[in-house]
């Protein structure tokens, strides 16, 4: 189905009147797979190697969407399937799923359904079954300095002229204070307080410090001390810089004073917030705080707004029980830092929920060179969605 930007994949099976439908939501789009030098496999060959499966897209999310497809041909090839299925697979989920907002509108009864099983969200890890009920959202910026119209030799200008990579830096530097708090003028403004219960039941999650260290390999974590990394990661926004661009980065050295500066800047976002206006926060830090020797431009790419599900619909019972069948275990429930947009859009413009699971783990490299799945897990979602779908006749 044409959206204005990569297609939609639709498909369905409706032959059960009476019984529940389920929407299976997938996306075929990846993050770019630079630093391609990286790799150890092609990044477009899906390679076996012990228990993973390495490819781009293997965990973020083809090897799900593919967990789906083969759980629904199990299922047929035993007999009629238990409810009715759509399956929705977008291509743009990587780049904020920037046409779904006026594509789902214009069908919004084929996309109609009960429950939207979304197998986008992973666990916390393979023995550690997880429902994800909460995703933030996402406002992604370029922020472009301009100093001289074109770069000028640093020996005849520096000291005289503000290079524009350092401007950069400092305006950067600035956007958090010593405890890792966003500086933006009213960031936190409309940012939800985390209740005790909620740190509670945080603090019940497996995902601890350690498990955070353990899994990056960074010599110490850092962020705001009054919250663990869970609620750091899953209830409170950030700012991140993506990515840096100046000057000469080729092999060996060149003198010069960059005409100009860029970075790569993204705030995840967290209820109440609204990109639009992290966007107008942005710009009026710079306005107080960018230096007069220089001149500066904010280019918005995309944003996506965050999500919190609800966890008492049939679908999500369906879930966990199925996951318990096949873990043995209840499943853990938490926010996940991460973004799919479509999860607040199908709530808002659709009236469905979504039961955000997945057999994507923390070590999978998702985004990043060598990006692996976990076949056992896999194999137990496959399961556990066999188990869901009957759950939910
Ligand atoms: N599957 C991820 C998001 C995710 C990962 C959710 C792990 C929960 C647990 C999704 O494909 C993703 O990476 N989304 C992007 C969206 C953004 C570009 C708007 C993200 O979060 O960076
Ligand atoms: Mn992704």
């Amino acid at each position: 189905m044409p959206t204005g930007g990569h297609p939609v994949v639709y498909g369905d099976l409706l032959k059960k009147p009476g019984a529940p439908t389920v929407l299976i939501y997938g996306h075929y789009d990846v993050q770019p797979v630079d630093p391609i030098e990286l790799w150890e496999t092609a990044p477009f060959d899906a390679v076996v190697k012990g228990d993973y499966l390495f490819a781009r897209g293997s965990s973020d999310m083809k090897g799900q969407v593919m967990a789906t497809i083969n759980a629904v041909e199990a299922i047929m090839k035993t007999g009629d399937f238990p409810v009715n299925l759509k399956f929705m697979l977008e291509g743009e989920e990587e780049i904020g799923s920037m046409n779904m907002g006026n594509f789902l509108p214009q069908h919004k009864d084929l996309f109609k359904a009960d429950f939207c099983l979304n197998p986008d969200a992973g666990a916390i890890s393979a023995d550690e079954p997880t429902i994800t009920f909460g995703l933030r959202g996402l406002a992604y910026f370029e922020l472009h300095v301009y100093g001289p119209p074109r770069d000028l030799h640093s020996g005849l200008f520096g000291g005289t002229v503000h290079n524009p990579a350092q401007a950069l830096a400092e305006l950067i530097a600035g956007m958090h204070d010593a405890n890792g708090t966003v500086t933006l003028p009213g960031f936190y403004d409309s940012v939800r307080i985390v209740t005790d219960q909620e740190r509670e039941d945080t603090a019940k999650l497996p995902t601890t410090p350690e498990s955070y260290l353990q899994q990056t390999g960074v010599p110490a974590l850092w962020g705001e001390k009054e919250f663990t990394p869970a609620l750091r990661t899953g209830a409170r926004p950030t700012l991140e810089i993506n990515g840096l661009l100046s000057g000469w980065t080729g092999p060996g050295s060149k003198t010069v004073l960059p005409a100009r500066a860029m970075a790569k800047i993204s705030c995840r976002l967290v209820p109440d917030q609204d990109p639009a206006i992290v966007e107008k926060q942005l710009k009026q830090y710079l306005e107080e705080h960018a230096p007069k020797t220089i001149t500066w431009e904010v280019k918005p790419l995309h944003d996506s707004p965050w999500a919190i599900t609800d966890t008492n619909t049939a679908g999500v019972r369906a879930l966990d029980a199925a996951m318990e069948t096949v873990w043995g275990r209840k499943p853990f429930y938490r926010r996940e830092g991460g973004s799919i947009g479509v999860v607040a859009m199908l709530q808002n413009i659709c009236g469905v929920e979504s039961g955000l699971v997945g057999g994507g783990l923390p070590d999978d490299n998702i985004h990043s060179p060598n990006e692996r799945m976990h076949l056992p897990t896999w194999h137990k979602n496959m399961d556990a969605f066999i188990h869901f779908f009957f759950n939910m006749k």
